[in-house]
């Protein structure tokens, strides 16, 4: 099986490529119009989430509108908490909250890797797209890191910081690695069932692992990463499927991640790309980094960072374009046309 359109996988396994390929972390999102009329029908976020006709329809949304290489399912990492009974609800303004987060010895010992088929709906909406896709560009099905997951979970809710979880893993390392494993598990089975169900590639979001330092980030987070890749079904249908790694702040370990077994490394504007290529030694492709606030100001000023950031990346195939983190909701839809445009037709000469 292969795409129309396969400069994003090519690309993640370093292939030769016309023009860099780009997608947009959050391309279906609230800067749309047309996203925030398909979220007032589904009536919530969550509801939108879990109905696969309407996740499949946002899905789609962005890539009527842009030339995107690459799409992204429509869901959320916290599906998995909320598989495991956390009693998940996103309140007005408030981000996500758990009406149950786990916090103690009991707490922790009580959750399970969840019953795939309370995630039904993911895997349903996978197959939703990509019949409407047609082989025209890769899919990609993504997860939380297990430390990313376990903040919210014993924090229950976004908290800057979340001091709960450096208090339990100063207090209790063990029993945190107890919930960290059982997340890994339930994230490998549910990397696997995406897969299965059709993503063409998967990127595991580790948002909260730059808060870590060097040696807690070893082995609080990336130990897991490491886990779930080595646990996945890497070649299915007889295609390879690429596997990115993103750690939100993980400028500083660039070498480790290159040596994690994932095939591509995504990097925020905290870093060069051109200092990320050096240290990531031809291991990994690159995605990234361009600040999304840069999204906000004119198209003249998009399309001359643009231009660094591909000079900084250089001449050659391994890199796919992208934010550094997701858009914002302030960002005019017209300004990612001259985003992924700029990135085609100035990219060609780095593929000569
Ligand atoms: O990239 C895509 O288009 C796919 C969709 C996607 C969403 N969330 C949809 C979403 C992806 C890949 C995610 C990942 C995710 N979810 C992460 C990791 C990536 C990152 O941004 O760091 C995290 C930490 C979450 C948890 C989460 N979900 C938070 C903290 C919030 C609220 C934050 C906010 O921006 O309001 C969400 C809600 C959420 N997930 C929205 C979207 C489009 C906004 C919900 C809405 O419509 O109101």
């Amino acid at each position: 099986m292969s795409f129309i359109n396969d400069r994003f996988i090519k690309a993640c396994f370093q292939e030769p490529v016309d023009t860099t390929p780009v997608w947009i972390m959050r391309q279906a999102g609230r800067y749309l119009p047309e996203y925030l009329q398909t979220r007032a029908q589904a009536g919530s976020f969550l509801k939108l989430c879990k109905t696969p006709e309407l996740a499949c329809e946002v899905t789609l949304q962005p890539l009527r509108r842009y030339n995107l290489d690459a799409s992204i399912i429509f869901s959320d990492i916290l599906t998995i908490p909320d598989a495991m009974n956390l009693g998940l609800y996103f309140g007005e303004g408030e981000g996500p909250m758990f009406s149950n987060p786990a916090r103690t010895e009991h707490d922790i010992r009580a959750l399970h890797v969840p019953d795939l088929d309370h995630l039904n709906y993911v895997y349903d909406a996978i197959k939703m797209v990509n019949h409407e896709l047609d082989q025209r560009i890769p899919l990609i099905g993504f997860c939380g890191s297990p430390w990313t997951l376990s903040c919210y979970v014993i924090e229950g809710r976004g908290k800057n910081g979340f001091p709960l979880i450096h208090k339990m893993r100063e207090e209790n390392p063990l029993l945190l690695h107890e919930l960290l494993d059982v997340m890994a598990k339930s994230v490998t089975a549910h990397l696997n069932a995406q897969i299965e169900a059709g993503a063409a590639a998967v990127m595991i979001f580790d948002t909260w692992g730059g808060q870590l330092r060097t040696q807690d980030y070893e082995e609080f987070s990336l130990f897991y990463v490491k886990q779930i890749i080595s646990g996945l079904s890497r070649n299915y249908n007889q295609k390879r499927i690429p596997v990115i790694l993103f750690t939100k702040g993980g400028k500083h370990w660039i070498e480790t991640m290159a040596q994690s077994g994932c095939d591509v490394i995504g990097v925020d504007w905290e870093i060069a790309l051109s200092e990320a290529r050096v240290r990531a030694a031809g291991k990994t492709a690159l995605q990234g980094n361009m600040n999304p606030e840069i999204l906000l100001q004119d198209p003249a000023v998009i399309r001359s960072e643009v231009g660094e950031i591909l000079a900084s990346y250089g001449q050659g195939s391994g890199h796919i374009f992208n934010l550094g983190h997701g858009i914002t909701k302030d960002v005019p839809p017209e300004h990612v046309a001259v985003l992924v445009d700029t990135v085609h037709e100035l990219s060609q000469a780095y593929h000569r």
